[in-house]
């Protein structure tokens, strides 16, 4: 498998996006937000996703150059409309407006509707923490592309429905970033392309029964997701149905249905700045100590140590940025194709 530096796998992937018709703000920010989804250790949400960010751009469904609205605003709200431009670029817009919100105000919460794929929501909320803020992040399929059941379900209803939170601490973040599905759909590709069985509790074939086989969710009759939560799943259908009500609903992107617009992101973020709640220097003491105390439990047996959200992919950037990153050859074929066929 080769292994890529980290800055020519950006180059290229800029220069594809840019020869496709993306502008220059667009290519640097898709590309960086891909490689920086790699280097996380996220593949599903890495070049991965290049050729079909360049078929999209060649079908209409990414509209290159798309101005991103503001439809409705108060001093702590904002409703974007991304005219369904690159998730990414209106992504980034929407955090960059709750930030400055709640610098001013101490919370704000900003929608966007009309967007394209917004990829790793980690990055979103990685930015309102280095801002010294909480961020909180809900990605609906903007009432479409449903791949998962509902608890008790065998039809699929809802999409992976991500969410995403982050905090400063010394020492970096504490982000979670997760599907409310078992998974996101992307890595049951990887193991697709690997062609391995998945985990047990990830998926169920189109009669809503387990399996391990990843090829239930290409062909017909589709088989789907499962919420997170193993036998406890009916906790991650709940934060599903939470991230439509926040996404979906405040957006006016639409949530779950039968008649989705078309499928894409919708998003909801909040920013929180403790600077305007205890200060942010208690505020940043009191998070040092709880990440102290939960990490200086004895580790159960089968693990070494106590890790908090978001270290496993901080180990994972280091890595890969000292050794590169490693793509698959069926990856590395497609995204070839797809610049050569752009030019
Ligand atoms: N834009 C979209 O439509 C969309 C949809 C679904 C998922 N996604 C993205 O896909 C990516 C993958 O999602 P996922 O659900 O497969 O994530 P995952 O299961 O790999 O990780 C979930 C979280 O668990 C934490 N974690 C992992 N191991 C841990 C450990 N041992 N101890 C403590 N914490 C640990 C990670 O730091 C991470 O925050 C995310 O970046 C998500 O934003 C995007």
């Amino acid at each position: 498998m080769p292994l890529v530096r980290p800055d020519e796998l950006e180059r290229a992937a800029e220069e594809a996006l840019r020869s496709a018709g993306a502008t220059d703000e667009e290519a640097r920010i898709v590309a960086a937000h891909l490689v920086t989804a790699n280097l996380a250790g996220h593949d599903s949400h890495g070049v991965l996703r290049l050729p079909q960010y360049l078929a999209g751009i060649e079908a209409g469904s990414i509209a290159c150059g798309a101005e991103i609205e503001t439809v409705r605003e108060t001093p702590t709200s904002a409703v974007l409309d991304a005219n369904w431009g690159f998730g990414q670029v209106a992504a980034l817009r929407a955090t960059e407006m709750a930030i400055a919100k709640a610098g001013e105000h101490a919370i704000a919460a900003v929608a966007l509707r009309r967007s394209n794929h917004v990829g790793r929501l980690g990055e979103y909320v990685e930015l309102t923490a280095a801002r010294g803020m909480i961020g909180m992040c809900f990605v609906n399929g903007h009432g479409g592309a449903h791949n998962t059941v509902p608890w008790g379900g065998a039809d699929r209803r809802l999409c992976s429905n991500p969410l995403a939170f982050g905090f400063p601490t010394g020492d970096g973040p504490v982000v979670l970033d997760m599907s409310t599905s078992a998974v996101a759909e992307g890595k049951v590709r990887t193991y697709r392309i690997a062609g391995k069985p998945v985990p047990d509790g990830w998926i169920v074939d189109s009669e809503g029964r387990p399996t391990n086989d990843p090829e239930v969710l290409y062909s017909q009759p589709r088989g789907a997701l499962l919420p997170m939560g193993g036998n406890l799943g009916y906790k991650g259908f709940g934060l599903s149905l939470l991230v439509e009500a926040m996404a979906g609903g405040l957006s006016g992107a639409g949530t779950s249905g039968p008649d989705p617009e078309r499928g894409g992101n919708a998003m909801c973020i909040i920013a929180i700045d403790p600077e305007r709640f205890v200060g942010k220097e208690r505020f940043m003491a009191e998070m040092d100590s709880l990440v102290e105390w939960v990490k200086s439990s004895r580790p159960a047996p089968g693990f070494d140590e106590v890790l908090v959200p978001g270290e496993v992919e901080r180990r994972e950037w280091q890595r890969r940025t000292r050794e590169g990153i490693p793509v698959d050859d069926e990856t590395w074929r497609q995204i070839l194709g797809a610049a050569g066929s752009t030019g």
